[in-house]
């Protein structure tokens, strides 16, 4: 919604307390891989023993990822369960195809180029629905992401059990892969997808949709405005109206946002740094 404007004080539910809750989890732990996985990277650098130091010491930093990783890992699984469920069990195909995946369908193509028109002021806004194309890109960044580091990173944590799979020679290549795929991981959530969610200039400072899970009426019409369509067409707008939470709920989720923003920005300077000099 537009800065100043009136609302009608009407909300719809975009994310159910399942979707909030593994977020919020899956947030603190990547948050915490990243505090203790970064300083035994860069453990020559003098931060990285500051940080080290804060974390009781570079094996306690060690115990400490393992924690973070089997949270992590939790989320991923629980979040995969929940998807079979769906497609399986409740025989929801909008899973795998429709305006409710996040699988990429042509007209995510078809919006991006609409889009950079649009940047480039050569046409209208394209008129999104339930998931952008560049939500897509960031869920498809973190799912294969995860795939990648939590089976390199497992591979780190239980070496005897592997070795019985794998040749040895996959162990260098697994902590080199681990490295990269964390340094990739960092810098993409801390820049590209905190711009897309909270940063742009439509959500700046933030949008508190993924902790409240509520859009307003406003938001949603202007923003979605194909799903708001789609939603009135169906008749299903109405089911979708819930009140409003309590607002600690909010201030919750405007608190650990601006930490997890403000400290993902600073491992992204500390990391350049290291780089750098
Ligand atoms: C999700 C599953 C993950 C598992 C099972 C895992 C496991 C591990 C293990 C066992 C180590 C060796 C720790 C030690 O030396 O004591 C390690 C190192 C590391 N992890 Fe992870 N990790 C995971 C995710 C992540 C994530 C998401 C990040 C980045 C945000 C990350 C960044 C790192 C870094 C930078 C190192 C240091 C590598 C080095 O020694 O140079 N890890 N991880």
């Amino acid at each position: 919604m537009n800065q100043g404007q009136a609302s009608s004080g009407i909300l719809y539910q975009r994310f159910d307390r399942y979707h909030r809750i593994l977020h919020a989890v899956m947030m603190a732990s990547f948050l915490g891989l990243a505090f203790t996985g970064l300083p035994l990277l860069f453990r020559d650098t003098d931060w990285a023993a500051v940080v080290a130091r804060l974390e009781g010491g570079f094996s306690a930093a060690g115990v400490l990822h393992r924690i973070f990783a089997v949270l992590l890992i939790t989320c991923f699984t629980l979040h995969v369960m929940r998807l079979l469920h769906r497609l399986y069990v409740q025989k929801d195909l909008g899973v795998l195809w429709g305006p409710e995946s996040m699988v990429p369908q042509p007209r995510d193509v078809v919006e991006m180029i609409r889009h950079l028109r649009w940047f480039l002021r050569l046409g209208p806004r394209p008129v999104f629905d339930h998931f952008t194309y560049w939500e897509k890109f960031d869920y498809w960044a973190v799912f294969w992401g995860m795939g990648i580091i939590g089976g390199s990173g497992l591979m780190l944590w239980f070496p005897s059990f592997f070795s019985w799979l794998l040749p040895g020679s996959l162990f260098n290549i697994a902590l080199l892969i681990h490295r990269e795929e964390a340094l990739l991981a960092v810098g993409f959530i801390f820049t590209i997808h905190f711009f897309n969610s909270h940063l742009r200039p439509e959500k700046f400072p933030m949008d508190t949709v993924i902790f409240t899970g509520r859009v307003t009426h406003e938001e949603l019409r202007e923003e979605r405005p194909a799903e708001f369509e789609r939603l009135v067409r169906e008749g299903r707008l109405a089911e979708l109206e819930v009140a409003l939470q309590p607002a600690w709920v909010k201030t919750a989720g405007r608190t650990g946002g601006t930490v997890a923003v403000a400290l993902g920005l600073t491992f992204v300077v500390l990391i350049v740094y290291a780089l750098l000099f």
